[in-house]
């Protein structure tokens, strides 16, 4: 091998080992086999209309129904009050070719749902996923696997565990014929036994694929059929002021696309509801004539805002609205969304990086590392039963107004090397307390509930 060629390989692996969340094609085909079913949409598939089915129907309303009611629908979320459940989101993004192919899992199975009029937060540090996130239910991707319902209409799934799950049994078989090839060569059973075994095993083979095959098409169904008036409900307020505001637009014209996105053609009436939109955020008509740069910081964010809430929407996804913004502006804009909340009736996901942003405002807070969701609970018990080594240092990172205990404030860095033991039991997200979530195993368990009872006996003594 050339000496360039080397250099290239070695940087090549060099690469892959620094992307710490690249897996190998081996340790990939072991998870895809644990999880598969624990990732599977338990419920039955409906098949899309056929072609008679449609031919059959009255009229254009008729049609729409019908192709509607075969997307796929659970009504234990509307029973609930669920609005929006996120189960098993998974979004990998995948660089190069070839030898150096990898991918990233900027979300590697989130689950939690968001019940009406609920203020959800979700904390945790730059890069772990939470834009991603919010961006996979907004449909800017295309999930790479698990489900995403809104009021009961699942509104995107991943397919990348059916086809896993195909190839695997493809596998399986291939593997299970040898084996028997085998032991009909070496006399170990005879050729009846043989020709029954592989019967029954290409048939339950046969099962899983056409079952795996018909999700497949279902998730497809289901991600082009998908309402746009649902969708319409949701909207985000994106993370960076400047970067989601057209420059060369108008802040009227920038408002108004959404409204000429839904069919509202009429420019009196657009004008009023932009202008509506501003004054709801605190700005004026004036400034609707006005492009993104002539604004501050904290004014482009309402823009923002105004831009989501000509929309009318019904759940709301702020992406750290006040992360870029000074002090004072943040509580204004805190105090905005609070009032928007109680006025419109508004679900929220709220993202933050900071748990003291999201302590007051929301009312569950989950916390994700390195895209996985690590705790999750309302947000008095988090603060009242801070149990993750990560929540830990996420609390211990706010500063105390009070300047002799700020003084003898300690820094906890997290290290999961150091803190974590999964070698012999991996974690899972277990409730700990009633509606308190905790990523763990067996030992940690015991050990958090350990903490839980320190903690209630040093709150009695504070007491
Ligand atoms: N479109 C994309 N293509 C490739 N990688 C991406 C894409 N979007 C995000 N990523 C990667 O996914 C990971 C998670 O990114 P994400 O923006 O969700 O983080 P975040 O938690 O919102 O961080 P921050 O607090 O800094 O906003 C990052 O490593 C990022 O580089
Ligand atoms: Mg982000």
């Amino acid at each position: 091998m050339s000496s360039k060629n080397k250099e290239r390989k070695k940087m090549q692996s060099s690469m892959q080992d620094l992307l710490t969340k690249d897996v190998s094609l081996y340790q990939d085909a072991q998870e895809a086999e644990q999880s598969i079913s624990k990732h599977d949409d338990d419920h039955e598939e409906h098949m899309p209309p056929s072609k008679d089915e449609l031919a059959n129907s009255k009229n254009h309303s008729e049609t729409i129904n019908l192709i509607k009611s075969k997307c796929k629908f659970k009504q234990e979320y509307v029973d609930n009050k669920i609005i929006l459940s996120v189960n098993h989101l998974k979004q990998y993004f995948f660089f190069g070719s070839g030898i150096s192919k990898y991918k990233l899992k900027a979300v590697h199975d989130v689950s939690f749902q968001i019940k009406e009029g609920e203020c959800f937060g979700l904390v945790g540090e730059s890069g772990c996923g939470k834009t991603t996130t919010g961006r996979s239910i907004i449909r800017l991707y295309n999930i790479t696997s698990g489900s995403i319902y809104y009021k009961g209409h699942r509104i995107g799934a991943g397919t990348r565990w059916n086809e896993k799950e195909i190839k695997y049994t493809k596998i399986r078989l291939r593997k299970k014929i040898k084996e028997l090839s085998e032991q009909l060569k070496n006399n170990e059973i005879s050729k009846e036994e043989h020709d029954k075994i592989l019967k029954e095993e290409t048939e339950k083979a046969e099962n899983i694929i056409k079952v795996q095959k018909a999700k497949i098409k279902q998730a497809k169904y289901d991600d082009s059929h998908v309402d746009p008036k649902l969708l319409r409900e949701i909207q985000m307020i994106f993370q960076d002021p400047i970067d989601s505001l057209d420059p060369r637009m108008t802040v009227e014209t920038i408002i108004s696309e959404g409204l000429q996105i839904q069919g509202f053609r009429n420019k009196a009436e657009n004008h009023k509801k932009v202008v509506e939109a501003l004054e709801r955020v605190g700005l004026i008509e004036d400034y609707a004539s006005r492009y993104p740069h002539e604004f501050s910081g904290g004014q482009r964010q309402r823009i923002g805002i105004a831009r989501a809430l000509v929309m009318n929407p019904k759940f709301l996804i702020c992406d750290e609205p006040i992360s870029a913004l000074d002090v004072s502006i943040r509580a204004q804009i805190i105090n905005l969304l609070n009032d928007l909340k109680e006025e419109m009736g508004l679900s929220l996901l709220f993202i933050a990086h900071d748990l003291s942003v999201v302590k007051y405002f929301c009312d569950r807070i989950a916390v994700m590392y390195f895209g996985e969701i690590v705790e999750l609970a309302t947000s008095d018990e988090l603060f009242k039963h801070p149990l993750h080594p990560y929540t830990k240092s996420l609390l211990s990172a706010i500063p105390k107004p009070n300047p002799l205990t700020e003084k003898n404030r300690v820094r906890i860095t997290y290290n999961p090397q150091a803190v974590h033991d999964y070698s012999k039991e991996k974690p899972k997200l277990v409730e700990i307390l009633p509606g308190h979530w905790i990523l763990a195993n067996t030992p940690e368990i015991e050990k958090y509930k350990e903490e839980i009872k320190e903690l209630d006996s040093n709150a009695k003594f504070e007491y």
